[in-house]
C-alpha cells in the first residue's frame, strides 16, 4: 500500500516536471524504431538480461511522462502493461513474450497517444 502510494506520487511528480516529449521520443528511437529494434528481440523472447533491464528503465521513465495526446490514465495503463511484460521475461516467465507483443502494439498506442 505504501509502495503504491509512493509510486503514484512519483508518477504525478515526474508527469508535471519531466520534459515528456524527450523521454517518449528517446524510448521510441532507441527501442522501437527500425527493423532491428530491440523490441523485436524482446517480443521473440531472445533479449539478454542487460537489454531487458535497459528497456525496462526506459518504459518506467516513459510511464512517468505525459503523452502528447490522450488521458494520463490510459497512458499509464499501456506503459504498465509493457513494464509488466518485461518483468515477466526477466523472471523467465515464458508468457511474457506474448504479453509483450500485445502491449507493444504500435498502432494501438499511437492512435490514442501520439500527437499529429
Ligand atoms: C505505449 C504507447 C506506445 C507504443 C506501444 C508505441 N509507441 Fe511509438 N510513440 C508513442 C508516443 C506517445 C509517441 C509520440 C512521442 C512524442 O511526440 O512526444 C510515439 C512516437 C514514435 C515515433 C516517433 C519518434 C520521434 O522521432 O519523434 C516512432 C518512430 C515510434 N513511435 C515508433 C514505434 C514503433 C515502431 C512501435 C511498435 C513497435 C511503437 N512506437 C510503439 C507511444 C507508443
Amino acid at each position: 500500500m505504501k509502495l503504491t502510494l509512493l509510486t503514484l506520487v512519483a508518477v504525478a511528480f515526474s508527469a508535471s516536471f519531466v520534459r515528456a516529449d524527450d523521454v517518449i521520443e528517446e524510448a521510441m528511437k532507441k527501442f522501437h524504431k527500425g527493423d532491428t529494434a530491440p523490441c523485436k528481440k524482446v517480443a521473440a523472447g531472445t533479449a539478454s538480461d542487460a537489454e531487458l533491464a535497459d528497456i525496462l528503465k526506459s518504459y518506467q521513465a516513459m510511464c512517468g511522462a505525459k503523452p502528447p495526446k490522450g488521458t494520463q490514465a490510459s497512458w499509464t495503463e499501456k506503459c504498465q502493461a509493457l513494464i509488466a511484460a518485461v518483468k515477466q521475461l526477466q523472471a523467465k516467465d515464458a508468457s511474457g513474450a506474448a504479453a509483450f507483443k500485445k502491449a507493444v502494439n504500435c498502432k494501438a498506442c499511437h492512435e490514442v497517444h501520439k500527437g499529429k
